[in-house]
């Protein structure tokens, strides 16, 4: 029996196939590479190209492989696009897993592990977040994340499709190897902008907002490595593999660091002074987001590695130097 990786070339989960290999899992890895990249998909998972949309095609797979569980990372993510094309995120996101799960169903697949994000929250009602804390999006994309979270809810309750739901704060590092890592484009964020400053690929970095209610007035981020996320998806598989039910968890360090704090680690990590230019807050930043990730660490025994931002930034910096996409 295998693990079905959707979105298996993208930045999470290229990184969560690599574990789940490491683990000795069997990995079918889909993917319609719009955004994911062939290159990062792990040589010792088995490759389908094509969209989750794509009723037949999703048909065909799960009937051709033995799949235990899904792993669902396709989706569209970046919070600005998600402002200026809305219906290309209720398709993606929305639709699209209203067909997966329509094909689980009918393929008796009754596991799934999904992203969500901390975007489902909106503005925190207090910090560290807890899952139990009111959500109201502030923007399209949290708001169709939220939307294929209600959507599992009432599909477990009819079809008994189990699932757990976790809610991402800020992804960031690569791969310890320095083979797989963080690639998006067009690139929004911070972490991998502040380093093509080193790189030479830009001149500086603009901090969006210095007059926030925070310790130096600009944003707090709650930066947890991929390497400990994908770890997470595993321990979650288990944990329906164990015959639980449904769940919902933050994933988080339970610190958080202001822009100014990460730009600083990149200094140091890379010997090399940034430079930063302030300008205006952009649209939909909170001022903080932190998690409360306690119920991961004691339902799923999550125990993240990288507890520190130099290191993680490392990680990243390790994999920018030599990209291979
Ligand atoms: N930032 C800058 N300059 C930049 C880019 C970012 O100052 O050039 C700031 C942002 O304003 C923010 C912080 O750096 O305060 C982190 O920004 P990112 O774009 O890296 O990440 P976000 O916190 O906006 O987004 C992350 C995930 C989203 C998720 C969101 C939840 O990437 O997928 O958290 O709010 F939806």
């Amino acid at each position: 029996m295998a693990i079905a990786v959707l979105g298996g070339a993208g930045y999470i989960g290229s990184h969560t196939v690599y574990e789940l290999i490491d683990r000795g899992f069997d990995v079918v890895v889909i993917d319609n590479l719009q955004t994911g990249h062939r290159e990062a998909v792990h040589e010792k998972a088995i490759f389908y190209e094509g969209d989750i949309r794509d009723a037949k095609f999703l048909d065909e797979v799960f009937h051709k492989e033995k799949i235990e569980a899904v792993i669902h990372f396709a989706a569209n993510s970046l919070v600005g696009e998600s402002m200026t094309n809305p219906l290309k995120y209720y398709d993606n996101n929305v639709y699209g897993t209203k067909v997966l799960l329509e094909s689980m169903v009918k393929n008796g697949i009754n596991k799934i592990v999904f992203s969500s994000t901390a975007a489902v929250y909106g503005e925190p009602e207090r910090i560290p977040i807890l899952e139990t804390d009111r959500t109201v999006p502030t923007n399209t994309y949290g708001e169709t994340k939220l939307a294929m979270e209600k959507m599992f809810r009432w599909v477990d309750l009819a079809h008994g499709v189990k699932y757990v739901s976790l809610r991402y704060f800020n992804a960031c590092g690569a791969h310890i190897s320095g083979k797989i890592g963080e690639a998006h484009n067009p690139e929004t964020h911070l972490i991998p902008l502040v380093l093509q400053v080193p790189l030479h690929k830009r001149e500086c970095i603009k901090i969006f907002g210095e007059d926030y209610d925070t310790k130096d007035g600009t944003c707090v981020r709650d930066y947890i490595h991929v390497t400990d996320l994908a770890d997470a998806h595993i321990l979650a598989v288990k944990y329906l593999m164990d015959g639980n039910e449904s769940n919902v968890f933050n994933l988080g360090n339970g610190v958080g660091f202001t822009v100014k704090e990460v730009i600083a680690s990149a200094e140091k990590v890379t010997g090399e002074e940034i430079s930063a230019q302030t300008d205006v807050r952009r649209a939909g930043d909170p001022a903080q987001l932190v998690a409360s990730s306690e119920k991961a660490k004691s339902v799923l025994g999550w125990k993240p590695k990288f507890d520190d931002l130099d290191k993680i930034v490392e990680t990243a910096w390790n994999w920018h130097k030599n990209a291979r996409y």
